[in-house]
């Protein structure tokens, strides 16, 4: 399975902060926001991931994440020159892609629970058509709402309903079968002109191969995409890193632990960054 990041977007909510940088590159409290979503496709045992930013951006990206062999995995860049939606990520990904299927995950998702490893797992061993996810919130209306039957077969997905089928939002971690590819080539842009994911999940679901997957109260699921988003998640790191022994979304001690790379080459990046509590943490693992 490959694994695409979507970092690119405008991110005008948060202006003025991204006027000069891209939004997945601001940090979470100790790290970049792209590393959690990076965390989540890692943890699935994706090893070949592509990272999608615009043309100004792509080359910041290179910079901080590098060809992957420092992990243990492969990045590929690609850039997309004008925010056109979340399934051009498919039509951009086509060569990269191949015959396989893809799990997406948008820059701005921040995952984090005990359960997450095991349920993507579950959900690439049982992948027909397409998986998308459910999260219970309390406020439906403001989000894309997934109705669904006894069996989880999904039976409607609603931008921003003012009466939710459910209070289930479907968060930005999609995992598709590769004829994604030629379903994003055939359907139209919206009335804002953009390519978007509910309309590649539709033909799925009429074809009924669009199945969710419900995220349990343990998990956490913070969208970074406004301010107090972004306070919020940093605080929600920061609270469970002070607590707990462990880091969230540490790319390197992810990789570690997935076999990527072995304990010495752990503790020769954590030596790199030793002057930071970050590299410190990469060192003490054993
Ligand atoms: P959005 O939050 O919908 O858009 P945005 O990031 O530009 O932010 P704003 O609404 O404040 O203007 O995008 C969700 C994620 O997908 C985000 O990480 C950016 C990314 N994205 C792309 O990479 N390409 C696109 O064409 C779109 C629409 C989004």
């Amino acid at each position: 399975m490959k694994g695409i990041i979507l970092a690119g977007g405008k991110g005008t909510r948060l202006y003025p902060m991204t006027l000069g940088v891209s939004k997945q590159l601001l940090p979470i409290y100790d790290k970049p926001l792209i590393y959690y979503p990076l965390s989540v496709l890692l943890l699935a045992g994706i090893r070949e991931i592509m990272i999608i930013s615009t043309p100004i951006d792509i080359a910041d990206y290179e910079r901080l994440l590098g060809d992957g062999s420092r992990i243990g995995v492969s990045f590929t860049y690609q850039v997309q020159e004008q925010p056109r939606g979340l399934a051009e990520a498919f039509i951009l990904g086509e060569t990269f892609i191949g015959d396989d299927s893809v799990c997406l995950i948008l820059g701005d998702n921040v995952f984090h629970g005990q359960d997450l490893t095991a349920m993507m797992k579950r959900v690439q061993e049982k992948l027909r058509g397409a998986t998308i996810f459910g999260y219970p919130v309390k406020d439906p209306q403001a989000f894309g709402v997934v109705e669904f039957d006894e069996n989880f077969h999904v039976k409607s997905i609603e931008e921003k309903p003012a009466v939710p089928k459910s209070n289930y939002a479907v968060p930005g971690l999609y995992f598709y079968d590769n004829s994604v590819v030629d379903i994003a080539k055939n359907i139209e842009p919206s009335s804002r002109g953009e390519l978007e994911i509910t309309a590649v999940n539709n033909v799925y679901l009429k074809r009924d191969q669009l199945k969710v997957e419900l995220m349990g109260r343990g998990m956490a699921w913070l969208d970074t995409g406004t301010p107090d988003g972004m306070l919020q998640a940093s605080e929600y790191v920061k609270a469970v890193q002070d607590r707990q022994r462990y880091y969230v979304s540490c790319i390197e001690e992810i990789a570690w632990r997935r076999g990527f790379i072995d304990l010495a080459k752990l503790h020769q990046l954590g030596a790199e960054l030793q002057m930071t509590e970050y590299g410190q943490y990469l060192m003490s693992l054993k």
